[in-house]
């Protein structure tokens, strides 16, 4: 007989979102407790292992993190990807799986432990970025509606809520949390509308491209503005937070980790 090694695998979430937006930094803080390490921009995906108390109370990532803190824990993945525009394959292939034969295994686990995204964004450099930082946005936010579309005819996934981590709040040029999150709205509703003109505009009879244009429709079917709000029917909750890894300032993200897991 041979004995199949039962297919184990963490909970984990994913860090998204553009080049030089934090993530690797953030891993690094949250793994090593150390906010000066120098990083490199990413050009593959990155998995470490870390652990969350489960006890209520206002304990910090650095308190939790030590295996000798009371109360009981949990382990999981975070796992980091790189925000290049070329190489934003990878962090989708950690959303659905590799997608052989239906399966949602990933290179570290299985997709459907995917218990939420942490999206980093330098909130410094937003006015600029955000054409290519909501684009990005736009793919992640669809990835996971879809794949709350599809687990309605079978097993329903997870929710999967979605953090925008606006990072970078040291720096005076720094947009608040309010103004990121209003000013990502009003691009993911201005890219929705450029897209679903696309699909029209293409000459395809639009009775025939009409489920289809559904499927690739973010949030509220046929709405004029895009809000995060709108996400919700598909059991995703979106929010936004500001933080500094610079300063260490990434408690609220943590407690929303601690939430996910
Ligand atoms: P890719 O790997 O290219 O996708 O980028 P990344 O998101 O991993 O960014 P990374 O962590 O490498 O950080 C990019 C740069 O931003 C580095 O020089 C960091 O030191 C800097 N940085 C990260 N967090 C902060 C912050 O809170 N404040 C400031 N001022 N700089 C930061
Ligand atoms: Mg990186």
């Amino acid at each position: 007989i041979t004995r199949q090694t039962p297919y184990t695998s963490l909970p984990f979430i994913l860090l998204a979102g553009p080049s030089g937006g934090g993530k690797t930094s953030l891993l690094t803080l949250l793994e090593r407790g150390d906010t000066a390490v120098k990083t490199h921009t990413s050009q593959t995906a990155h998995a470490v292992e870390l652990t969350v108390s489960t006890d209520a109370g206002a304990r910090t990532f650095r308190e939790a993190a030590r295996d000798d803190a009371p109360g009981s824990h949990k382990k999981f993945h975070l796992v980091d990807t790189p925000g290049h525009g070329k190489l934003r394959g990878a962090a989708m292939a950690q959303l659905v799986g590799d997608g052989k034969a239906g399966k949602t295994k990933t290179q570290f686990g299985d997709a459907a432990m995917l218990r939420g995204v942490l999206y980093v964004l330098d909130a410094a450099t937003l006015d600029d970025s955000l054409a290519d930082v909501a684009t990005y946005l736009y793919e992640v936010l669809l990835a996971l509606q879809k794949r709350a579309g599809a687990g309605r005819t079978s097993r329903s996934p997870n929710a999967v809520h979605v953090l925008i981590g606006a990072n970078k709040l040291d720096l005076f040029t720094a947009l608040p949390a309010a103004f990121v999150r209003s000013n990502l709205e009003a691009e993911l509703g201005r890219i929705r509308q450029s897209r679903s003109k696309g699909l029209l505009d293409s000459g395809i009879n639009t009775e025939e491209v009409g489920s289809e244009e559904q499927d690739s429709w973010l949030g509220e079917y046929g709405s004029e503005k895009f809000t995060f709000d709108q996400m919700k029917e598909f059991d995703i909750q979106v929010d936004v937070i500001g933080g500094s890894v610079l300063e260490g300032n990434v408690d609220k993200w943590w407690d929303w980790i601690g939430g996910r897991i």
